[in-house]
């Protein structure tokens, strides 16, 4: 048995607006799914430079770095933390896992939205059904879903960590696009086009967007 229903809700006396009206923009989660090597961390990571020189209060949740702390599985916590914890808490590529992985993100990503940020999320996210929970939790205008497309075949030649390659010959299992689904958004706010144009002028599309529905000015 825990706790849970002495546990109440606080509210702040600093609300989001006020926080949103010091920081002279809108906080929203801009969330961007796709294939392994489809450019999610690199666009993101890009848009964030851009928002930075614009003034724009940005954070970056990444599933590779998120996966070194927040959500480490075993063996991937560097410090203060044992085996055995990570063992508990760590979460690896199982439906299961994922589905916890993208709920956690979900959470901590609405945090910052609340906090006037906006948080850019890149995660393959490759199920639907997790993807739209997170749209749920958020207010509709909060939650900017972007498809990062291109095709697997490119994303499996350009292969940027090795891992299609290990996947194919069987030395990772359950890899997105190999042996597990990856589920396209049906409406995305917005698409990319990954493979026949370069980061930069994707990333532009991303500030546009935000612009055009008065996220920042
Ligand atoms: S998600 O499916 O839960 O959203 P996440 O974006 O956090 O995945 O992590 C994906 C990254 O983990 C990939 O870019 C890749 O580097 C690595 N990875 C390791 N195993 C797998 C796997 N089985 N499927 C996909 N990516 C994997």
């Amino acid at each position: 048995m825990n706790n849970d229903t002495n546990v109440h809700w606080h509210e702040h006396q600093v609300s989001r607006s006020k926080r949103e009206n010091l920081k002279g923009h809108r906080g929203c989660v801009v969330w961007f799914t796709g294939l392994s090597g489809s450019g999610k961390s690199t666009v993101a990571n890009i848009v964030d430079y851009k928002l930075y020189e614009l003034g724009v209060h940005s954070a970056v949740l990444d599933g590779d770095n998120v996966r070194h702390n927040l959500n480490a599985g075993p063996g991937m916590l560097k410090q203060n933390h044992d085996t055995e914890f990570s063992q508990r808490f760590g979460l690896g590529f199982s439906a299961q896992d994922r589905e916890e992985n993208i709920r956690r993100i979900g959470a901590v990503a609405q945090l910052f939205a609340e906090s006037g940020t906006i948080a850019l999320t890149a995660f393959i996210s490759p199920y639907r059904i997790d993807r739209d929970r997170v749209r749920q939790v958020n207010a509709a205008e909060d939650f900017i879903e972007v498809f990062v497309d291109a095709p697997l075949e490119i994303c499996e030649k350009r292969d940027p960590k090795g891992l299609y390659k290990k996947a194919r010959a069987g030395e990772i299992k359950g890899f997105t696009g190999i042996d597990d689904p990856y589920e396209p958004p049906l409406n995305p706010e917005i698409v990319l086009n990954s493979a026949d144009n370069d980061p930069e002028t994707v990333a532009d599309e991303v500030v546009r967007y935000l612009r055009k529905s008065g996220k920042i000015s």
